[in-house]
């Protein structure tokens, strides 16, 4: 069975809201799913699972959360080479700049980046919400 994990950071839940229906949608396909707040993740959650994934919403200008998720990010850079793994995150009012650029920097990092990241404005609600789940399933799909 493949062990995905989830790791995101949220400031008022929107985010966290997509991980938790990602993992529904992965979970239904079989998978072992954990969801972690950033804050008690370590190196080992990346190193143990099959697949990653990282959620954090657009802040600053167009950037991931600078405080918790850009140096949890940064600090596991080593060790994401050749991993699978998947991005998502929710927004405001840009263009999905933060996740483009995201995208990019996990590649740089070597990872094997599922699926473009997902990108939801503000939080998740009927086709959006779907769109979670099936993110999660399409991750399992081709991971
Ligand atoms: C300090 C701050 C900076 C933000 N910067 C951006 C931004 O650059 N682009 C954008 O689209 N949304 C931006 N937002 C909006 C958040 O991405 C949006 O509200 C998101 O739904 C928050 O997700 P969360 O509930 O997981 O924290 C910002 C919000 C805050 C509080």
């Amino acid at each position: 069975m493949s062990k995905v994990n989830i790791i995101y950071w949220s400031g008022t839940g929107n985010t966290k809201a997509m991980a938790n229906l990602i993992a529904e949608g992965a979970g239904g396909k079989g998978a072992d799913v954990s969801v972690l707040n950033v804050a008690e993740a370590s190196e080992k959650d990346v190193e143990d699972a099959d697949i990653v994934l990282f959620g954090s919403p657009a802040m600053g200008t167009e950037v991931i959360e600078e405080e918790e998720m850009d140096p949890f990010v940064e600090s596991i850079s080593s060790c994401v080479s050749g991993k699978k793994v998947g991005l998502f995150g929710s927004y405001g009012w840009g263009d999905g700049e933060w996740m483009r650029n995201w995208v990019k920097r996990m590649e740089d990092y070597g990872a094997n980046v599922l699926n473009e990241g997902l990108i939801v404005q503000e939080a998740p609600e009927g086709e959006t919400e779907e769109d979670c789940r099936n993110f999660g399933r399409q991750i399992m799909d081709e991971g």
